[in-house]
């Protein structure tokens, strides 16, 4: 018999060398799940291993896992990131620090990133309201940020049933920057080399402080 009842789901933050056991689980699941439009990453596994040990060292940071129970036996099928924006590669703290905003004020939020069967459960909320938990227990951050890839409308790998994540981000609390943007290079599905990619940033206040 099958038993096609969806999985109890676990969430929890996990940080510093308790992450170890899960970075290829979560270097696996951001390659599935980042081929899709808008984000089309090739991946690669070698990048992803770095990219997510910076999570495992970093003051501050934590990673949100979503881990699946009784059958599925704690396989992580969803995450979400996040790490003082201080601690952030340059290319991210850049437009901050040129509009004269101090990074010590925010918090970033990297990613989240579920497996398709598993949305539309409330596990992207979860993600949401375990990551201004942690910013607010951990850091004296005024702010939450992330930024999200900025693709053409007319983009030719955009599905005709694409629904953008605005109107989810805007139900969080977020508000949309358009005067915030910073550059990621990434190799794109079926690109032979990398190129430049614009996300927008978007905030929200964590203590009720205005927003910059
Ligand atoms: C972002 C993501 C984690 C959301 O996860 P999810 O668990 O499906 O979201 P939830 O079930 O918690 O959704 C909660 C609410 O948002 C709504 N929602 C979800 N996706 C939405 C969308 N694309 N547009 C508008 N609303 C959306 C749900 O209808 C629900 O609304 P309700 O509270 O009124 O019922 C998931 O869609 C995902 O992994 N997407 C691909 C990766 C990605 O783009 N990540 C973001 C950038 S890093």
């Amino acid at each position: 018999m099958v038993d096609t009842a969806p999985s109890p789901i676990t969430i929890e933050t996990v940080s510093g060398a308790a992450l170890a056991p899960f970075l290829g689980d979560l270097a696996r699941l951001r390659i599935t799940v980042f081929r899709a439009f808008p984000y089309l990453y090739e991946g690669e596994e070698g990048y992803e291993r770095g990219y997510l040990e910076t999570y495992a060292k970093t003051p501050g940071a934590a990673v949100i896992l979503a881990r699946a129970n009784g059958r599925e036996e704690g396989r992580v099928i969803g995450a979400a990131t996040c790490l003082p924006l201080a601690a952030e590669t340059a290319n991210v703290q850049a437009p901050f620090r040129a509009r004269g905003l101090d990074p010590a004020r925010f918090f970033y939020f990297g990613e989240s990133v579920l497996l398709a069967d598993y949305r539309g459960r409330g596990i992207g909320v979860a993600f949401f309201a375990a990551r201004e938990a942690h910013a607010r227990a951990s850091s004296a951050a005024d702010f939450a940020t992330f930024c999200a890839v900025q693709r053409a409308p007319d983009h030719p790998a955009r599905p005709a049933d694409y629904q953008p994540l605005d109107a989810f981000w805007r139900k969080r609390g977020f508000t949309p920057r358009p005067d915030l943007a910073c550059t990621m290079r990434w190799r794109d599905l079926g690109a032979a080399e990398e190129s430049a990619h614009r996300l927008g940033f978007w905030m929200k206040s964590l203590t009720g402080a205005k927003l910059p």
